[in-house]
C-alpha cells in the first residue's frame, strides 16, 4: 500500500416496490440513499503487520489471518484481493456505517462495496460498478443464500434501478422531486428468515403465491410509469397496495402495519414496509407540506426517522 490512508464509501438503498417478488423474477424499483453511507478507511501499518479489521459500530475486530469463517467483512476483503490478484496489505481497515444493520436498507451491500472500493484504492485500482456489484453479490449470498441481486446493484451503481433478476439493471426516470420518510421500527429484520419463510409458503401454495408475485410485479410496472409521469398520488396508492400484498406474503408485523397506518393518517400519500420485512423499516411517500407532520408522528413511534429527497436525474 503506497498511500498512508485511503477512504471509500457506498450508499444504502431503499426498495420502493417489488421486494420478495423480485426473488421470483418479477421487477422491483430501488433507490440509492446517498446521504446514508457505509465508509471504509485503510491506514497503512508497518510491513509484516497484515490486515487488521475493526468495525466499531458492531464492536468487532479481528486479524484477517484468523478471520471468523464466512465473516462478511473478511469475505469482501478476500473477494476483492482475489479479483485484483493482490496480496493482503499491511493495514488497519476501519468500517463504519450510518445505516441501521439488518433493517432492509442495504447496510450489508453498502459495507461490501465500500470495503471493495477501499481495498482496490489501496492497490491503486478503481473498480467499475459491475465488478463492485458482482463482488458484493458473493457476500450477499452469505447473508441470505438466494439474493435477487437488487441490493448490490443499486448500491454499486448508486442510481435508481428498475431491477429484474438476471437482467442488466435499467435506470428509471423520475419526473418530479419527491420526499420519502423512512422510519426504523428498531426491530431486527432477518432477510434470510423472511425470504425462507416466503419460500416455504410458496412451496405450500404455489398458485396463490405466484398470483401475489404477479400483482406486486404489476404494481412495480405501474409505479415506474407513474414516477416517469410525475404522478405521485398514484405512486402513493401503489405503495399502499404493495404493502397490502406484503402483508399477504406474511412478511409484515403489527408494529410495521401501525407505522404504515400512522404515516398515512398523518398525511403520507402512501406507505409500506421496505426490504425483507419481519422488522426493519417502513417508507412513506410524503407531500412537501406534510413532511414535518409525518416525520414527527413517525419519530414518536419508531427508533429513528430519515427524511430523504429524491430528485430527477440530470
Ligand atoms: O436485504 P433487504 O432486507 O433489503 O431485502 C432485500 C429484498 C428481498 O427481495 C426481500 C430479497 C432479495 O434478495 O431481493
Amino acid at each position: 500500500m503506497k498511500q498512508a490512508v485511503v477512504e471509500a464509501s457506498a450508499p444504502g438503498k431503499v426498495i420502493l416496490c417489488g421486494e420478495h417478488a423480485v426473488v421470483y423474477g418479477r421487477p422491483a424499483l430501488a433507490l440509492p440513499l446517498s446521504e446514508l453511507r457505509a465508509r471504509a478507511r485503510l491506514e497503512r501499518l508497518v510491513a509484516g503487520s497484515g490486515l487488521r479489521v475493526v468495525a466499531p459500530d458492531v464492536e468487532e475486530q479481528f486479524r484477517m489471518r484468523n478471520a471468523p469463517e464466512g465473516h462478511p467483512l473478511a469475505a469482501s476483503v478476500q473477494g476483492t484481493l482475489a479479483y485484483l490478484e493482490a496480496p493482503e496489505p499491511d493495514a488497519l481497515l476501519t468500517v463504519r456505517s450510518d445505516l441501521p444493520i439488518a433493517a432492509g436498507l442495504g447496510s450489508g451491500a453498502a459495507v461490501s462495496v465500500a470495503v471493495a472500493r477501499a481495498v482496490a484504492a489501496a492497490c491503486e485500482e478503481s473498480l467499475p460498478p459491475e465488478i463492485l456489484s458482482a463482488l458484493a453479490f458473493e457476500v450477499e449470498k452469505l447473508y441470505h443464500g438466494t439474493p435477487s441481486g437488487i441490493d448490490n446493484t443499486v448500491v454499486a451503481f448508486e442510481q435508481p434501478v428498475f431491477f429484474v433478476r438476471g437482467q442488466e439493471p435499467a435506470p428509471f426516470a423520475i419526473k418530479e422531486t419527491f420526499q420519502l420518510v423512512i422510519a426504523d421500527s428498531g426491530l431486527p429484520s432477518s432477510t434470510r428468515e423472511s425470504v425462507l419463510g416466503v419460500r416455504a409458503r410458496w412451496l405450500d401454495e404455489p398458485m396463490r403465491y405466484e398470483a401475489f408475485f404477479d400483482a406486486i410485479g404489476a404494481i412495480t410496472e405501474e409505479a415506474r410509469t407513474a414516477l416517469a409521469e410525475g404522478d405521485l398520488e398514484t405512486v402513493g396508492r401503489l405503495l399502499d397496495a404493495n404493502h397490502a400484498l406484503l402483508v399477504e406474503l406474511g412478511v409484515s408485523l403489527p408494529q410495521l402495519d401501525s407505522l404504515v397506518d400512522l404515516a398515512r393518517r398523518s398525511g403520507a400519500l402512501g406507505a409500506k414496509l421496505t426490504g425483507g420485512g419481519g422488522g426493519g423499516n417502513v417508507v412513506a411517500l410524503v407531500p412537501p407540506a406534510q413532511l414535518e407532520t409525518v416525520s414527527a408522528a413517525l419519530a414518536r413511534e419508531s427508533a429513528r426517522v430519515w427524511a430523504i429527497t429524491i430528485r430527477p436525474q440530470e
